[in-house]
């Protein structure tokens, strides 16, 4: 299997079946090829545009359920801010996702160097901001949340 092949599993799903040791960021970093370039093609790109798509499940089903029941919950109240950050921090993530989306789907395939640097640049900026999302869940939130989910 290549690398391009892996589909993404999403790691809230193991985390709520009860699976130890499951890392976001781990699992993401090893997922996200590090730059567009060997996705110059239009075939490629699609794999970047469905992981768009489970990014935002994801945040839905984690909303959904980790974050609500952490704020309806008796919890701490720094637990309670960490996850009002962290969910604007998912409306970041998710209007770069969409910028990202709109620009890959205006090009055609494969890029010019012009559209391609443009591309990395915004790619860059999501999976910056999804990686330090996903490693600040990992030590400060999934720890905690045990006793607040049903
Ligand atoms: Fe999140
Ligand atoms: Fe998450």
């Amino acid at each position: 299997m290549t690398d391009s092949d892996k589909e993404f599993k999403d790691p809230l799903d193991r985390f709520l079946d009860g699976e130890e040791g499951v890392s976001e960021f781990e699992e993401l970093y090893s997922f996200l090829p590090a730059d567009l370039s060997e996705h110059n093609s239009w075939a490629a790109v699609s794999r970047i545009e469905k992981f768009l798509g489970e990014i935002q499940k994801h945040f839905e089903s984690e909303e959904e359920t980790v974050f609500l029941a952490v704020e309806t919950a008796d919890a701490p109240e720094d637990l309670k801010a960490l996850v009002a950050r962290l969910r604007k921090e998912h409306k970041e993530i998710l209007e770069r996702s969409a910028m990202l989306k709109e620009l890959l789907s205006e090009e055609v395939f494969p890029m010019d160097d012009e559209a391609l640097g443009k591309a990395n640049v915004l790619y860059e900026l999501f999976k910056g901001r999804l990686l330090l999302h996903a490693k600040l869940e990992d030590e400060s939130l999934y720890p905690h949340i045990k006793p607040y989910l049903r």
